[in-house]
């Protein structure tokens, strides 16, 4: 009997031993076809995964999302074990979306097609997402743009000093002012034939692209003059105050902006020829809506975005940013606000 039961422990030794002797014998290869992988998915498993991660796959569920990961644009070799946890955790995310939230570390963040609809958008923040979350207009795209361009605010609250060290690219609108007095110091004085009207300073660089711009136009035969460039704050001011006088506080504001929030002040802004909406037909508007971006200048309030800029649509309101920024806006068709947001801030 005793004799028996040892024979039987030796067998079960033996053949354990068989056991594990040849399945550590198998080839990566051949464990994932064990797990469930097809041969081409396991064929392109064992390409893309390095020895020392063979485990991390051996080790994580059966999951064909696991080849779309490792076949990603995105993928990369380094978060492989947080693409498998998240995978693990999250079984319904598509391996886009986990890409995505491993690569911006925000795995913290539960799958939802919300979040997934929101990191798919191209001017996606990762430090807006909680504002995006909270302010969520149902549309992920409407929600990121209205969101970077500080629309879960009101006008006016949650103001700043503008960054002044942007330079050419600093913001100045209804969440980012200029001290009253804050003055440019390279500001330069246009000459008569560029420049209509008193406010007739600009600083240098815009002050130049825009006699460059100014040129140009002439050669075709179109006129383009400076009708207000540099206003200080305490002009600004007067300005607006009687705005307000005349149509009211909150009519002004749609219009005209408060002093220390106008761009005016930044002496990189020129209204073109004239301050009204009929400039919107003549020529000049229209070579300046296909060359402007060429000298570095944007429509700053363009038609139909008056909530992200804050302001009606002013056709001969132009900024200086600099010619590669301009080009940007100007393909990208975004306003300042958006481009700040995503490229500068
Ligand atoms: N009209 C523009 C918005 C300004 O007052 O600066
Ligand atoms: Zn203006």
């Amino acid at each position: 009997m005793k004799k028996i039961i040892i024979i039987i422990f030796i067998i079960i030794l033996i053949t354990g031993g068989i056991f594990i002797f040849t399945n550590s014998k198998k080839s990566f290869q051949e464990k994932l076809i064990d797990m469930g992988y097809n041969e081409k998915d396991a064929n392109v498993i064992s390409t893309l995964v390095n020895k020392n991660d063979e485990n991390l796959i051996l080790n994580s569920k059966y999951n064909t999302n696991i080849v779309d990961i490792l076949t990603n644009k995105n993928y990369k070799e380094d978060n492989l074990k947080l693409y498998l946890d998240y995978l693990n955790e999250n079984k319904k995310a598509p391996s886009n979306f986990i890409i995505n939230i491993v690569n911006l570390n925000l795995t913290e963040y539960k799958y939802s097609k919300k979040l997934n609809n929101l990191t798919n958008e191209k001017y996606f923040i990762k430090d807006n997402l909680k504002r995006y979350l909270n302010y969520d207009k149902g549309n992920a795209n409407k929600t990121v743009t209205e969101v970077n361009c500080n629309l879960d605010y009101n006008y006016y609250e949650n103001v700043q000093e503008t960054d002044l060290a942007k330079d050419n690219l600093m913001i100045v609108n209804k969440f980012y002012y200029l001290k009253n007095d804050f003055e440019p110091e390279d500001l330069v004085t246009l000459d008569d034939i560029y420049n209509i009207g008193t406010n007739n300073k600009l600083r240098k660089v815009a002050a130049e692209a825009f006699m460059k711009m100014a040129d140009a136009a002439k050669l075709d035969n179109i006129s383009l003059k400076n009708a207000s460039g540099y206003r200080s704050y305490n002009y600004q001011a007067t300005l607006y105050e009687n705005y307000v006088k005349r149509d009211g506080k909150e009519a002004a504001d749609t219009y005209s902006a408060r002093a220390g929030y106008s761009e005016h002040q930044t002496g990189l802004a020129t209204d073109i020829n004239q301050i009204n909406d009929a400039f919107e037909n003549t020529d000049a508007f229209k070579w300046l809506s296909e060359n402007a971006y060429k000298y570095g200048f944007i429509l700053r309030y363009p038609k139909d975005k008056e909530n992200l800029t804050g302001y009606k649509y002013e056709p001969w309101h132009y900024r200086y940013v600099g010619t590669t920024v301009a080009k940007q806006i100007y393909e990208e068709d975004l306003t300042f606000e958006e481009y700040y947001a995503y490229y500068i801030n």
